[in-house]
């Protein structure tokens, strides 16, 4: 789903402006950056709420990894149920406002030309994982090119799994420069094309939202054609 962020007061950032700065020359030197405590307490809560009400509701759906994967195939790689933000709810419009103030700090640091964001809640069942990927393929269209992911569990145990395994590039095969714990409030991002990331098997359901910052707009009116 891509939204255009509504007219309106200025989307609220998620931290002050030295933070958003380190982050956004983390992700500039290293291909990925990690902020702990990056969203408010509440919106972390409403957020949750909303997303164990798409749950209960049945309106998550199982997620798919590419055109042409069988269902088999796609469970041995990933098994989550996604929903995408529409904007509708509050909870997801005050999240949009802070990927929103991200996407122009990063383009006024970086240039980079990111003109929409889209995003999916997600939540792995007790077993699920997902197996190393990138989100995006240098030789396909550019269209990803920022990824971000923000957990929304509440008291995640040591124990509980689904940690985030990072490499720092598609060559690197050795063991992850880092594993992060699905924290209730933290922010990962990373360049899309390049950075490897796996979710470990989660003990525990695990919940939180993945986006995407495009150059692109949806390829003939299809949402997301590639994932
Ligand atoms: C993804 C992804 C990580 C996570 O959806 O592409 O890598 O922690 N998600 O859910
Ligand atoms: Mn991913």
């Amino acid at each position: 789903m891509t939204l255009d962020f509504p007219a309106g007061p200025a989307p609220a950032p998620f931290f002050g402006e030295n933070r958003t700065a380190t982050l956004i020359e983390d992700l500039a030197t290293k291909g990925w950056a990690h902020a702990t405590g990056a969203l408010p307490g509440d919106l972390v809560t409403s957020l949750r709420d909303r997303l164990e009400v798409l749950f209960e509701e049945g309106e998550l759906a199982r997620a798919r990894i590419g055109r042409g994967e069988t269902e088999t195939r796609a469970n041995s790689i990933r098994q989550t149920e996604i929903a995408w933000l529409t904007g509708e709810h509050p909870a997801e419009r005050q999240f949009l406002g802070g990927t929103e103030a991200l996407r122009l700090e990063i383009n006024r640091a970086l240039f980079a030309g990111l003109f929409e964001f889209e995003a999916h809640f997600a939540r792995y069942p007790a077993g699920g994982h997902y197996a190393r990927h990138l989100d995006a393929f240098a030789d396909r269209p550019r269209d990803r090119i920022v990824s971000l992911v923000a957990w929304l569990n509440a008291d995640w145990q040591d124990g509980d799994g689904g940690e985030l395994d990072v490499w720092t590039g598609p060559d690197d095969h050795g063991h992850p420069v880092a594993t992060l714990a699905p924290r209730g409030g933290d922010l990962l991002l990373m360049m899309s094309e390049t950075i490897p990331h796996a979710v470990r098997a989660t003990a525990v359901p695990r919940l939180g939202l993945a986006g995407w910052f495009r150059v692109n707009p949806g390829v003939g009116g299809v949402l997301d054609p590639a994932a």
